[in-house]
């Protein structure tokens, strides 16, 4: 597995969003292996337009931009390679070890730990032929829970000791490094979708998805080729490309109640 180097690490009191710096450096051109790392941003992106919040200092916001030739149905292991990376940091630095919730979050015991974005753009220029320009962001909690009620957690609750934030960059630079290689060769995809699978904690779960257009329960049963989810219901299986997924109790089929646990 080759190693590809992100020694590119731009550090930023206050940015708006580490995303949308990248993004915007992304369409100047710049080569892959940029990451951007801010103490506070202003304006943080989350997933499905929402926004992501944390006091100055309590979380490591970085995004980093990879130019990858993927085929568009393999495009979600840009978030699986970052997500993993960041689980191998936490594991590194912490001796905590996230599981994966379908599709972006990091969890403890249930416990929403980080997030990740990850934002294309198919118009910016530079990369190899063929390449894409896809910005990921990651946003781990290490001392700060997240917001009141949400029923997050951080590494300070989840190890029992303070965590080092410079340590845990460094440490998910390096896991990148080792992560982006999988994702240049068919070997590294296979090996990072199983990962991804055997580490995902919604398979195997009650689930109710929230789809823009009403939402419904069933069991997860898989991800497809796609990184998609296959959610068997009592109508047969539906397959749900972007969404918001609940994990339930394990109770009775259908009388699933939302796991306070599981807020994300
Ligand atoms: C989510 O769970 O909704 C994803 C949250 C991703 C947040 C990170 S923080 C660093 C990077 N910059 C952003 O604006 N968002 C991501």
């Amino acid at each position: 597995m080759s190693g590809s180097a992100f020694d590119d690490v731009r550090r930023f009191a206050t940015l708006d969003s580490t995303n949308r710096y990248l993004v915007d450096e992304a369409r100047r051109g710049v080569p892959e292996g940029v990451v951007a790392v801010a103490d506070h941003q202003s304006a943080g992106r989350g997933r499905l337009g929402r926004s992501w919040e944390a006091p100055p200092g309590a979380s490591l916001l970085a995004s980093v931009l990879v130019r990858p030739v993927l085929a568009v149905e393999h495009l979600y292991l840009c978030t699986a390679a970052v997500a993993r990376a960041a689980a191998d940091a936490c594991a590194t630095v912490a001796g905590v070890r996230p599981s994966l919730k379908w599709p972006n979050d990091l969890l403890v015991d249930g416990r929403k730990l980080a997030g990740v974005l990850a934002e294309a753009d198919p118009d910016a220029p530079g990369g190899p032929p063929g390449s894409l320009a896809v910005v990921v962001g990651v946003g781990i909690n290490v001392t700060w829970p997240g917001p009141p009620g949400a029923g997050g957690t951080s590494l300070l609750e989840a190890s029992g000791h303070p965590v080092d934030r410079e340590e845990l960059l460094g440490a998910l630079v390096t896991a990148l490094g080792a992560r982006r290689g999988e994702l240049g060769t068919t070997g590294g995809r296979r090996r990072l979708a199983a990962e991804w699978k055997e580490r995902c904690s919604t398979l195997g779960r009650r689930v109710r998805v929230e789809l823009g257009t009403g939402s419904f329960e069933g069991t997860a049963v898989d991800l497809d080729e796609g990184g998609r989810l296959v959610v068997r219901t009592t109508e047969g299986i539906r397959v749900v490309q972007a969404g918001d997924v609940h994990h339930l109790r394990e109770v009775a089929q259908g009388t699933g109640a939302d796991d306070p646990l599981a807020p994300n």
